[in-house]
């Protein structure tokens, strides 16, 4: 398939296009490819000099695009006071989902069987949360501790895969089941020797082999409950499958792979790409997209990935912005019709002191007055703080 391109002011680039390059392909001003995603701002002052007016963009190699129709939108205030309203709640059944997740992986290590009766009511307060107050729910999945990620990772792959499931019309009973299927999607990881599960460094060949024994692990785990759904089965075993057939355990492709397992893998991939862990900082929302985007045809659903960027946005909930004034601030709610312009709360000044808070949307910024845009995403430890303190300027 050929790429269209499209030329177009540089003042008209937005973050989400792909670059192609900039000049007008003469000897004199010749082409300079760039080849690369836009993340933020911040990108095209960084990949493409001042003096250049005119870019060659890849038309249909777009990561967001703006939602033609919207809701009636709170204001800034607003959002601000219901995420408020609505975090205590959501962080209750976000700890108790954690302290389930400890159990059942201590279980597991144990050699204890997994018990189902406590799992499902946990998956539904979770689908529960996010009808309630999405953006609580999902501000929550950015608030995670590095040293928890094992716990975490189970409830964010749940949460994200309920986000996408939701998206795509599922009825309660399939989201329960894709819940489940989402919070055990790693528990075979609890049969494999921690030194290894946490190892800092590069894992040796025989370790990396060990690793991917976990969906087959967790199969075997799964298989002890009786009567549990094949769906649920199918989602956690081939969730490390990938639509070229280049995933394990059993080197499944597109259509043979069950969608359970499919959602999931962009949960999976997304989640630990978005979180810090011990040997690795942590990556924007926008760069994990454009990666993920980058092996979109080779390792997951077209559609469903599609789905997930939109769903997902640039700048979710939750996470730190810095905006083009130098200021910092934490995302309260993104925009339906305006996924670039979000509301957020100014915690910060640009020197990176604490500031009065100040609840901005960025898209009903009025005339007059020069309007602020978000300048890029910046990693929490900038400001010398990690996202569970800024937690504490939202309740
Ligand atoms: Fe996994």
């Amino acid at each position: 398939m050929t790429e269209e391109l499209k030329i177009i002011a540089k003042k008209d680039i937005k973050p989400g296009m792909f670059v192609q390059s900039y000049g007008a392909g003469t000897f004199r001003d010749p082409f300079v490819k760039v080849e690369r995603f836009i993340e933020s701002f911040e990108d095209i002052i960084k990949y493409i000099p001042d003096d250049i007016e005119k870019v060659e963009i890849v038309a249909d190699k777009i990561l967001w695009t703006e939602s033609p129709e919207s809701k009636k939108q709170s204001t800034a205030d607003e959002a601000a006071a219901s995420l408020s309203a609505a975090l205590p709640e959501s962080s209750r059944i976000h700890e108790e989902a954690l302290s389930y997740a400890r159990k059942f992986i201590g279980d597991v290590r144990n050699g204890k069987s997994v018990r189902l009766e406590e799992a499902e009511p946990m998956v539904g307060s979770i689908i529960d949360s996010l009808s309630t107050n999405l953006p609580a729910a999902v501000t929550l999945a950015f608030l995670k501790k590095f040293d928890e990620y094992t716990y975490t990772h189970c409830i964010n792959g749940n949460l994200f895969s309920l986000l996408l499931g939701k998206d795509l019309g599922f009825g309660l009973k399939e989201l329960y089941k894709l819940g489940l299927a989402a919070m055990f999607h790693d528990v075979g990881k609890g049969r494999i020797p921690s030194q290894v599960l946490n190892k800092p460094g590069k894992l040796t060949n025989g370790e990396f082999k060990l690793m991917k024994e976990h969906p087959m692990l967790g199969l075997t785990e799964l298989r002890k409950i009786k009567g549990l759904d094949l769906s649920i089965l199918r989602g956690v075993v081939e969730h490390h499958e990938r639509v070229d057939g280049k995933g394990y355990p059993r080197g499944l492709g597109g259509d043979k792979i069950h969608p359970f397992a499919k959602i999931i893998a962009i949960a999976d991939v997304y989640d630990a790409l978005t979180s810090v862990r011990v040997y690795k900082k942590v990556m924007t929302p926008a760069k994990a997209l454009s990666l993920m985007f980058k092996w979109k045809s080779s390792d997951f659903d077209t559609d469903y990935l599609d789905r997930f960027i939109r769903i997902m946005g640039i700048y979710p909930p939750g996470t730190l912005v810095q905006l083009e004034d130098g200021r910092f601030a934490l995302v309260l709610e993104t925009n339906e019709s305006s996924s670039l312009m979000p509301k957020v709360k100014v915690l910060y000044s640009k020197a990176k002191k604490p500031v009065p808070a100040e609840c901005i949307d960025l898209a009903a910024q009025g005339s007059g007055g020069k309007e602020i845009k978000v300048l890029r995403q910046p990693d929490p430890s900038e400001l010398g703080i990690d996202m569970q303190q800024l937690a504490r300027f939202l309740v």
